[in-house]
């Protein structure tokens, strides 16, 4: 029997105003690679033993070609919103002007997504950087959120009024700590004296970023995509709970203070100099634009205790976890929201992302992923309890629409409520994407 997904009845979330959604992005699904510039994930992929099954991005689930087929699914799930993202290299040549072709890829979408009604929230970094500009210092140059900013403003205006809601970045903590410090992402870059720098600057890109979505595109909302893994002591003892503050502050609170406080966490006076971000007069004015929405990605927690040489050690997670090895933890994700509202003065909140990973497994032709239906019943419900503990919440987007290239997992782990068999890129509603359908369309 198919477990369904069920709210309180008196839920805010049932009502006909709460967006639900599906999200995707670009290098996750695209394919396409020979119709756009490389970027650095492309360069990330060709260097041995960085993605673990030695995948790329080059057909991925070649939404590049079955676009049309992928918005009829989208419509098919009866979601109210599509969260996709854009390619930057896609869309702007290495001169920076506007690559046509890719502009148009990008407005049939967007044409097709109205026509069904479907709300689009366009995130414009997804993680993609064109690879001309790493090779020109990427995010450690400064220049590049100046590029960031000339790219905004090129679509925003070749898109007109087409979207709902743009995002400038999707999670700059990968951006900066994956792929800066500790070199598990794109670019692969190692060392602490980068991830911070390459933070500042996209958050700098974000900032300027708003200027012009402001200016070019003032009936959309606009705003910024963070993730949170919410970070707790493994003990009472002072020293764990010290500990934990330290790697909130560095992790979490990093990346959503300077937003809101034009400040980052006091824990940068007990960074070593060489580590700090270069910080111009004037830039902490651009980073506190304000934000139309805020939207918050949510997988997991985590678990520190002291340590004698660094500030703290993350613990191995205990048990449920999903098949990339996070601990399923809902409760966090309440915690999460209840205190972040506490600590800031935030405008309307998107989930823009929430999901798991499963070891799916395709029988006489189904789906039928119980556990990631339990995962969503019980994070939907975390966030119901949220919004009832005063936070403003207005929408959820489920990660992700279809299986599809995990970062360094490659596609070895499954995130869709569809299932892509990528031998035949046939698509295959799960018993969660059914789920969610029934809770969406019975509201
Ligand atoms: C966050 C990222 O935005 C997305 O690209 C990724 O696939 C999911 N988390 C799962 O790791």
């Amino acid at each position: 029997m198919n477990k369904k997904i069920t709210l309180p009845t008196n839920s805010s979330m049932l009502s006909n105003d709460f967006v639900y959604g599906v999200a995707t992005a670009s290098f996750q699904i695209e394919g396409g690679k020979s119709s756009r510039l490389p970027c650095i994930w492309d360069t990330f992929c060709d260097t041995p033993n960085k993605v673990v099954d030695g995948s790329n991005g080059e057909t991925a689930c070649n939404h590049f070609n079955l676009w049309e087929e992928d918005i009829e699914l989208i419509d098919s799930l009866g979601v109210d919103a599509y969260r996709l993202s854009i390619s930057w290299p896609r869309v702007i040549t290495e001169s920076g002007d506007l690559n046509p072709e890719g502009v148009a890829y990008y407005i049939n979408i967007l044409d097709a997504l109205a026509k069904k009604n479907i709300k689009a929230f366009v995130t414009l970094y997804h993680w993609d950087l064109p690879q001309h500009l790493e090779d020109k210092g990427g995010w450690l140059n400064r220049d590049t959120a100046y590029k960031f900013r000339d790219y905004a403003d090129l679509i925003s205006k070749a898109f007109g009024d087409r979207v709902y809601s743009y995002a400038t970045l999707n999670e700059p903590f990968c951006s900066a700590f994956l792929g800066y410090e500790v070199g598990i992402h794109a670019p692969g870059i190692v060392g602490k004296e980068f991830g911070k720098k390459a933070a500042h600057h996209l958050l700098l890109a974000h900032g300027l970023a708003m200027q012009v979505l402001t200016k070019n595109s003032p009936n959309t909302l606009n705003g910024i995509v963070l993730n949170f893994t919410p970070c707790y002591p493994e003990s009472d003892s002072q020293a764990d709970i010290e500990a934990t503050s330290f790697a909130d502050d560095y992790f979490n609170q990093w990346y959503i203070k300077p937003l809101f406080d034009g400040e980052y966490p006091a824990i940068l006076a007990q960074l070593p100099i060489e580590n700090h971000p270069e910080i111009h007069e004037g830039d902490m004015d651009i980073i506190t634009h304000p934000l139309d929405f805020l939207g918050i990605n949510f997988y997991t927690r985590a678990i520190y205790r002291a340590d004698k040489e660094e500030h703290f050690f993350q613990i191995d997670p205990p048990a449920p976890r999903t098949d990339i090895g996070w601990e399923i933890y809902p409760k966090a994700f309440t915690e999460l929201l209840v205190s972040l509202n506490e600590k800031y003065s935030l405008p309307p909140v998107y989930i823009t992302e929430n999901g798991a990973a499963m070891a799916d497994k395709m029988v006489n032709g189904s789906v039928d992923d119980q556990d990631r239906v339990e995962y969503y019943q019980a994070h939907l419900n975390a966030v119901h309890n949220a919004i009832e503990q005063g936070v403003n919440v207005s929408g959820y987007f489920a990660w992700s629409l279809m299986d599809n290239f995990e970062w360094a997992e490659g596609y070895l782990k499954r995130f869709g409520i569809v299932y892509v068999d990528y031998d035949t890129q046939e698509r295959t509603i799960k018993s969660s994407g059914l789920a969610y359908k029934a809770l969406i369309t019975n509201r």
